[in-house]
């Protein structure tokens, strides 16, 4: 297995726009997050994957972008941009920008070129499709954040498609135009200096060409796998992508896996393919959505996510390679889904990311993740900022699927904004995040939880992410190895060695809130080493091991 420093390095996910303001003017901004690279470097992380810094009106927070060769404005300047490059590379850190390649903003000069009229040069560019005879849209698709995903123009008298909000046009890669136009914008980011992209959807740029109706009663996973990823052309374009820019970099690609699993995952990261560098999969980060995001949650199951870690290991039987991330911007906070943030809200953290450090693969971090930080209530629609929740909210009032309270509440428990409220970096007024008011509401249970108390603490999260990180950088076997599971079918146990020809390491994870006494048959205990524990001790028994409630070993033979 070649590792490579994107295979070895570890992600730290910045989301802009919450993590760090200097401007003060309550939204985060890029000289924020250079002010903070040596707390990154503290944190062993190799590479920051920015969310995006286009210039965009913010529909959809940077999302939907108006520019792509300009800086938003409420960020900062190119100069300012600049110098976070060149600081980061100073201290061996890499820069990854999130490309979103897949749509634009309705306000980016292609789309308003292309709506101007039915025979100008930017017309292709986009996706248009004249109405039924009744006038109703060309199929029946729903976006992903709810609504029709196709919107009549006036002006021309056609719809045109958008798999997000009317907001955010898909852009039609069937034309070469519009290829050549996203590898110049790639270009010119890459000439630059950045080390690579995460890329926004990009499983959705090759469109199926029937445009056919979705069969009343398919569920939203097949909507996402039948109708609107892995069209037919996307290997082609992204191998074209790869041979006429990537290639040509040493940077790399991480593609959003929207509707990637592991049987054909390796068509977009085998090494002979020469498409994308590594697919990030949401098996693990969706596992509980039964029927699309809020509709239907099922409750969480250890055994489900054990088996999903165990089919993505067939991925790299054929030579791919995958991300691995349990928390990112668009979920809610990770304690808050697989953990327990209430008793044992350190223990279960720090299990956590235990368990994800040592997985194949590379793991990414989402800011704040590493301090614990936790879901926020809102108590109001007012108080939501992000367009999928809010969005859901109001058509539920029409639809009265749910009542609005229930509605909020499923907003609370699962919603977007739990993971872009602002970073918590010491506990005066608005968390150190600004000296303003902060553009979302700052979770109040900063005081506890946040960055300047957690350094100075050696028990806490944070110091505990900064170990494991540590280990993860001397022990290559973190990141890859052969795995071997035990106790497959135990709910609350998760008990896997990882190895290669001479070393190995062996874990235990308690998913469980009581004390769980574990069989297991050591034969070499006394020649063991522990590397790493969340509590102080280890109670070793006759017939295994006791583990505390969300307790998280490390063994090794070396
Ligand atoms: C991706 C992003 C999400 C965004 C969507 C549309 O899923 O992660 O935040 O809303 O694409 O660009």
């Amino acid at each position: 297995m070649k590792l490579n420093w994107f295979k070895k390095g570890v992600i730290y996910q910045i989301y802009p726009r919450s993590f760090k303001d200097s401007s003060g003017d309550g939204i985060g901004d890029l000289n924020g997050i250079t002010s903070k690279l040596d707390y990154h470097k503290s944190l062993y992380v190799d590479i920051i994957w920015i969310s995006p810094i286009f210039k965009s009106p913010n529909k959809d927070n940077g999302y939907d972008v108006s520019d792509y060769s300009e800086i938003m404005p409420e960020f900062g300047t190119m100069s300012d941009f600049d110098r976070l490059l060149d600081k980061a590379h100073q201290y061996d850190m890499k820069i990854v920008l999130d490309l979103v390649p897949n749509h634009t903003s309705d306000q980016h000069q292609w789309f308003e070129n292309s709506r101007a009229s039915l025979d100008n040069d930017y017309r292709d560019y986009y996706i248009w499709k004249k109405p039924k005879p009744d006038g109703s849209p060309p199929n029946n698709w729903k976006s992903f954040f709810g609504g029709p995903a196709w919107t009549y123009d006036e002006l021309t008298g056609e719809y045109y498609l958008h798999l997000f909000t009317k907001y955010q046009p898909d852009l039609n890669w069937e034309n070469p135009k519009v290829r050549a136009a996203m590898y110049d914008v790639m270009r010119f980011w890459l000439d630059k200096g950045v080390d690579g992209f995460r890329m926004d959807v990009v499983t959705l740029l090759s469109k199926h060409p029937y445009y056919n109706d979705i069969e009343e009663g398919t569920g939203f996973k097949e909507i996402i796998d039948c109708y609107f990823a892995n069209g037919p052309k996307i290997h082609d374009y992204l191998h074209e992508m790869n041979t006429q820019v990537m290639s040509n970099y040493d940077a790399f690609s991480m593609g959003e896996g929207v509707g990637v699993s592991q049987h054909n995952a390796h068509l977009y990261v085998g090494e002979d393919r020469k498409e994308l560098d590594m697919v990030y999969h949401f098996d693990i980060l969706e596992n509980n959505i039964v029927n699309g995001k809020y509709e239907e949650i099922a409750n969480f199951n250890l055994l489900t996510i054990k088996s999903i870690f165990r089919n993505w290991q067939q991925v790299f039987d054929n030579g791919g390679w995958i991300a691995n991330a349990l928390g990112n911007h668009d979920f809610a906070r990770l304690v808050s889904r697989f953990g327990n943030d209430k008793e044992y809200h350190k223990a279960s953290a720090k299990m956590l990311i235990t368990m994800l450090a040592t997985q194949n693969g590379t793991l990414n971090i989402y800011q704040g993740d590493e301090l614990g930080m936790t879901n926020i209530y809102l108590k109001h629609i007012d108080e939501v900022n992000d367009i999928q929740s809010r969005n859901f909210y109001f058509e539920n009032l029409e639809t009265k699927k749910f009542s609005p309270e229930v509605a909020l509440q499923m907003i609370n428990n699962e919603g977007r904004d739990n993971a872009r409220t602002p970073m918590q970096w010491d506990d005066s007024s608005n968390a150190g995040f600004t000296d303003s008011e902060p553009w979302l509401k700052i979770n109040p249970n900063y005081s506890e939880i946040n960055v300047e108390q957690q350094i100075k603490d050696t028990d806490s999260i944070l110091s505990y992410y900064k170990h494991i990180l540590k280990l993860k950088r001397e022990y290559e076997i973190f990141s890859y190895g052969k795995f071997e599971e035990f106790k497959k079918n135990d709910k609350n146990v998760y008990v896997y060695k990882k190895y290669t020809e001479n070393n190995y390491i062996l874990l235990f994870l308690s998913f469980h809130k009581h004390e769980i006494d574990v069989e297991f048959d050591f034969d070499n205990y006394d020649c063991l080493t522990l590397l790493l524990n969340n509590y102080q001790d280890v109670l070793k028994t006759s017939t295994g091991i006791l583990l505390k409630p969300y307790q998280s070993l490390i063994f090794t033979n070396n």
